[in-house]
């Protein structure tokens, strides 16, 4: 039991009322202020990113906040120590995933997801999820083709109604939040492709879209603001908007039924995904990856195109790429040397999730090149991955040639990469986690990613409207301008 026992926290009081620090080692730890901190979070519980910016201000790398009983935090900055402890996490490690953070996706999707379990549970529902969604699977040139076929349906009548509207304005092009347009995609290549149910466009985007961006909502409010946990689903209905909230969660239960159905046909990667778990597990996975996949791959796709709207030189040599594949093919993928770049850079400065919570198992030294420090169990780590990507220290001009906080896609060239003395070692921006608790969708992203990404690409012309925008943070990180282009046709498009 990783959590910090009633006895431990009491016999921790004295040492924290004296003001003790609870990690030793060589690495210095600088404490946070517990009144200060607490105000700032109490301000800022519907956007963490905020508490982040506060916990990660000035020099160090390494913060602690210990709030007399209460297990102590520490938070991380520092990307040697953030890829020691997503080593050593799950299998054995001193480390795990802290559930707490995420206790209200729980709430609504089930604690009985590969997401929350531990231990052997944990182990079986990544033994079943392994193949379906692993790097074997997904480049194979028939699943590939499949994929695209499916993507190609979901992402062509998305792309013909924005092309019409282009066609439709006097001026020859129009201004459009592609944001909304990305997370339509999105929810259509998960369910038709992914699930291989054929949900159609009109009804995922006007029936099941809005109803699950609801539920997702509801899931980061639920996490920061009800500490008693209240069945908020069970309760009597109190106000509309609680109405709406219990309507929205069924619409999602139908979604999650209609996904369920197509199993039996054999379609998509359930021969695969559902092997040999409980009815009520594959229920929750359904939901974690619908609701959790849907946030995260909106983040990336929205982040990379805001990126490329903001930087003609970047977008030029992106579509210059796209156009020149003979096909969208995973060879094509392979190839495509400079949309890795410009996607590896997004996910880099734009971590679509922004912290990986961490909780000690047992009392641990992680070391570095540079020190030790030494975590006591019970200690919740908040791997401030967002933070250390955008570090100076870490990724700026010394590191790789690029300030750390500008979109560089050249900063991943392998060339420069090597005369740096960096090997990819060095280069982790934990975007999609590491160790053996990293995603599972990564390759399957990776691949919508690029199908999306080269036909928009081929089609449209974009420039972003205004200045980089500030990065929301819900359950993942988006762009509060809702990525605002003027978006107008390629002459030379198909
Ligand atoms: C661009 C899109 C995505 C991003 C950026 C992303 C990011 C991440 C990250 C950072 C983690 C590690 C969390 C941690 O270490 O605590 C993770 C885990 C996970 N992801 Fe993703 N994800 C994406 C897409 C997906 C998709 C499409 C699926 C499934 C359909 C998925 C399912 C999962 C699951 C189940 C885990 C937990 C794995 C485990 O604990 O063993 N993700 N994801």
């Amino acid at each position: 039991m990783p959590a910090m026992g009633l006895s431990t926290r009491l016999a921790r009081l004295p040492a924290q009322l004296l003001g003790e620090r609870p990690f030793a080692g060589t690495l210095p730890v600088e404490p946070l202020p517990v009144f200060a901190t607490a105000l700032l979070t109490a301000r800022h519980f519907r956007t963490p990113l905020r508490i982040l910016d506060y916990a990660f201000r000035g020099d160090g790398d390494l913060k602690s906040l210990d709030v007399p009983g209460f297990p102590p935090i520490l938070f991380v900055r520092d990307p040697e120590v953030i890829r020691a402890v997503t080593l050593g996490t799950a299998n054995g490690g001193d480390f795990d995933r802290d559930t707490l953070p995420t206790q209200g996706i729980a709430r609504v999707v089930g604690g009985r997801t590969l997401l929350f379990a531990q231990g052997d549970a944990w182990r079986k529902h990544r033994a079943a999820a392994a193949r379906p969604f692993g790097m074997g699977a997904v480049q194979t040139a028939e699943v590939y083709r499949d994929i695209e076929d499916a993507i190609r349906l979901a992402v062509e009548p998305q792309l013909e109604a924005l092309a019409a509207r282009v066609r439709e304005s006097p001026t020859g092009s129009c201004r459009v939040r592609l944001e909304p347009h990305i997370k339509a995609v999105m929810l259509d290549v998960l369910v038709n492709v992914l699930f291989g149910a054929a949900v159609p466009h009109g009804e995922s985007r006007g029936r099941y879209l809005p109803a699950l961006e609801n539920v997702i909502r509801y899931i980061m409010l639920d996490t920061v603001a009800n500490v008693f946990r209240l069945p908020v689903f069970r309760l009597p209905t109190l106000t509309g908007r609680h109405a709406r909230l219990k309507a929205d969660r069924l619409v999602f239960e139908e979604l999650v039924g209609r996904v369920l159905r197509t199993r039996s046909d054999g379609a998509g990667f359930w021969p695969l995904l559902a092997a040999g778990l409980p009815e009520e597990a594959v229920r929750s996975n359904v939901r974690v990856f619908l609701a959790g996949a849907l946030e995260a791959t909106a983040s990336y796709l929205s982040w990379t195109l805001g990126n490329l709207a903001r930087h003609p030189a970047a977008r030029a040599a992106a579509h210059a790429e796209a156009a020149g594949h003979a096909g969208v093919t995973p060879a094509a993928r392979e190839s495509a040397v400079y949309l890795h770049k410009v996607l590896a850079e997004s996910l880099r400065l734009n971590n679509a999730l922004y912290f990986l919570p961490r909780v000690a198992v047992r009392d641990a030294t992680v070391t570095t090149s540079k020190g030790t420090v030494i975590v006591p169990r019970g200690t919740h780590l908040v791997l401030g991955t967002y933070h250390a990507n955008r570090s100076e220290a870490h990724w700026g001009v010394a590191a790789t040639g690029h300030p750390a906080t500008a979109f560089a896609p050249e900063r991943w060239d392998a060339a420069d990469l090597a005369a740096r003395g960096r090997s990819p070692k060095d280069n982790l921006h934990f975007g999609f986690g590491h160790g053996p608790r990293v995603c599972i969708g990564k390759h399957f992203s990776e691949a919508e990613a690029f199908v999306c990404l080269t036909l928009f690409l081929r089609r449209f012309e974009f420039t972003a409207v205004g200045p980089a925008p500030e990065a929301d943070s819900g359950v993942s990180t988006r762009p509060r301008d809702k990525v605002e282009v003027e978006l107008s046709l390629r002459p030379d498009g198909p």
